[in-house]
């Protein structure tokens, strides 16, 4: 055992000081979308098929998540008592228009965050600033937006006591980039209670949205259930248990 211990540090030094980012740096983000994607493999062969989704299908439709939205608000009855709505990724406000017009709960708020000046860094193919949008103008007094990171956002938020940690919390990841989803998932991890929502909108996607679930799910033991997908997990849903 002590010999393993020895051999192992030895080795670790080795590695080091022969700095390999020098000459394998070009493959660190390749390892690990590959080492991400085999993880993502494992959980969608995991998942129970019977729960609402399209797994396997051939083509990714955009409307279909709100087809997600809708089972969602049936499910859970999110018409029949208040809620809080926290999107995180508002950009032109598409998906946090649809949640404000199917919730009619006067009690219900809605709480959109956005840099409104686009992704903070570069995502895939998009470059930072792509996304950029002003802030959606909505008659609704239910809802609210807070320009700015959420690194920025998001602490004074919860310090002036506007997230209500007594009712339910239907929280929208769709920032897109782990940086964001880690930084939210973890900020909020104090606050999160049995039955409240997290809905991702870019699940699948390895290094980013799937990456930071997985972080979050085995840093803080939280247990999420999958309770509706569609676009092959690209859209995901769950529940706190
Ligand atoms: C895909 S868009 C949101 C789309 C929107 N939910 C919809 O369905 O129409 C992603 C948004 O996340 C925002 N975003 C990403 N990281 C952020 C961060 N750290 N702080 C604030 N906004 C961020 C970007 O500005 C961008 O507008």
């Amino acid at each position: 055992m002590k010999l393993k211990i020895k051999a192992n540090a030895y080795l670790k030094g080795l590695i080091i000081v022969s700095k390999p980012h020098l000459w394998l740096g070009w493959a660190e983000k390749h390892a690990r979308f590959f080492a991400n994607t085999i993880s993502l493999s494992r959980w969608v062969d995991a998942q129970d098929k019977a729960v609402f989704n399209d797994y396997y299908t051939s083509k990714r439709d955009n409307t279909k998540r709100e087809h997600l939205y809708q089972h969602i608000v049936d499910s859970y009855e999110l018409n029949k008592s208040p809620f809080q709505y926290l999107e995180f990724g508002v950009s032109e406000g598409h998906s946090f228009r649809w949640w404000l017009s199917h919730i009619d709960n006067k009690e219900t708020t809605f709480h959109g965050f956005d840099t409104f000046e686009g992704l903070p860094e570069d995502w895939g193919f998009f470059s930072k600033g792509a996304m950029s949008s002003s802030i959606p103008q909505v008659e609704d007094t239910r809802a609210t937006f807070y320009k700015g990171l959420f690194q920025d956002t998001l602490y004074p938020f919860i310090k002036r006591g506007d997230l209500k940690t007594e009712c339910r919390k239907v929280i929208h990841m769709d920032a897109d980039i782990f940086s964001a989803t880690i930084f939210t998932l973890t900020t909020l991890a104090p606050y999160i209670n049995k039955g409240d929502i997290i809905l991702f909108d870019e699940f699948n996607v390895p290094n980013h949205e799937y990456s930071a679930y997985k972080i979050f799910t085995e840093s803080f033991y939280v247990k999420l259930r999958t309770i509706g997908s569609v676009n092959n997990y690209y859209q995901t849903a769950f529940i706190v248990e």
